[in-house]
């Protein structure tokens, strides 16, 4: 089986590097062997500090349709040109696997009916929440139930930047460079600061949560690029803390849905989410609250999805295969108990 990764930056690397630290283990999931064939970037010469050997790499898209792969892992970003990409991937029945909010946000309907159309499976779990497996977490953990309502803090930067200012007294500036320098934020950090990324997410599980479209022009959008140091401090006297939140409802078939910088109580769940973590609850009709937290961003924590993805596709794929029904689980051969 084939796989390309279009872009290799600071998600791709870590996606090479966990496939690298972990083949037999993935291999051993997915129940055969697969090549990371073909690499998409910008720049061919740049130095990827990755090991590449018997990849190709190339700047031209049609030299990864030539090589007839089976799966591509978008890890660039990009909308228009991306969604256009990702489209010509999945009419051709290519399984496409994204991490690409902004994209996603705005094109998932149609990619989505595409990949319908085709067969081909379309997957985002490092979309939202870097490494937590939400997406997964939603549309399977918790499928039995009517979700009433998603909550939580969906963006890494922004919640870095506040904790670093609530709890270090650093300026937003000094937080932001910090956050950039980690691989936290955007190559254009704006979306990340102005509230744009956590939108996005929360339009992508909202959406998920309650089997409807979601209309992103709707959604009502405050940063935290206008917070300043004397706003948390107040806060902090008061028994406050900052966080930059993502909150949707659905009840009567009305839906509301907002994103904004709002003051907890010092000893509220989230309050102590700190860094460039994520944390998010969601409440359902059968199960009630349920909480997931994690790596909201970083290199090697959202690849950690990315190849979650990649796992679960190419054994579906060989499970079809094999005339077997995909299952939950690998193909559990081997036995490990103590020895007695
Ligand atoms: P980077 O900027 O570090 O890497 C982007 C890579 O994509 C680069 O290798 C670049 O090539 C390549 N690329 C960009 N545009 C094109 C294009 N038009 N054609 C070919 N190659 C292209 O980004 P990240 O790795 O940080 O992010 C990648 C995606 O993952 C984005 O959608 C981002 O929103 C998402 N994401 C990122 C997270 C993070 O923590 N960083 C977390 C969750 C999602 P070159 O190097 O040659 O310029
Ligand atoms: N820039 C994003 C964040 C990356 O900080 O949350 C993860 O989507």
């Amino acid at each position: 089986m084939k796989v390309a990764i279009l872009g290799m930056g600071t998600v791709g690397s870590g996606v090479m590097e966990i496939i690298q630290m972990n083949r037999p283990e993935i291999e051993r999931q997915i129940g055969t062997s697969f090549s990371i064939s073909h690499v998409l970037v910008r720049d061919r010469y740049k130095e990827r500090g990755v090991e590449l050997g018997g990849v190709t790499i190339t700047d031209d898209v049609d030299e990864i349709h030539a090589a007839d792969i089976d799966v591509v892992a978008e890890v660039m970003g990009g909308v228009a040109s991306t969604r256009d990409m990702l489209l010509g991937f999945l009419q051709k029945g290519v399984h496409v696997i994204s991490a690409n909010k902004d994209m996603l946000a705005e094109h998932i309907d149609e990619l989505s009916e595409a990949a319908n159309r085709s067969g081909a499976m379309l997957m985002y779990e490092a979309s939202v929440a870097g490494g937590i497996p939400i997406i997964n977490g939603i549309s399977q953990g918790l499928n039995a139930n009517r979700i009433q309502e998603v909550m939580g803090i969906l963006n890494g930067t922004t919640n870095y930047i506040l904790t670093k200012m609530t709890g270090e007294g650093w300026d937003y500036e000094k937080a932001l460079d910090a956050a950039k320098e980690k691989g936290y934020a955007e190559a254009d950090p704006t979306n990340d600061v102005a509230g744009f990324d956590a939108q996005r997410k929360i339009v992508l599980l909202s959406r998920l949560a309650y089997n409807r479209k979601v209309d992103i022009g709707k959604v009502g959008t405050q940063g935290i690029d206008s917070v300043e140091l004397g706003d948390i401090k107040a806060g902090s006297n008061a028994g406050l803390t900052m966080k930059l939140i993502g909150r949707s409802a659905f009840h009567d078939d009305q839906l509301s849905i907002e994103v904004a910088p709002v003051f907890l109580p010092d000893d509220h769940q989230l309050s102590s989410v700190s860094d460039e973590k994520n944390a998010v609850y969601i409440r359902g009709n059968a199960v009630g609250e349920t909480m997931f937290y994690g790596p909201g961003a970083g290199g090697r924590e959202t690849a950690s999805a990315v190849v979650s993805d990649l796992i679960s596709c190419l054994r579906r794929m060989e499970r079809v295969e094999q005339n077997l029904v995909p299952a939950y689980e690998a193909a559990i051969t081997e036995d490990v108990s103590p020895k007695r």
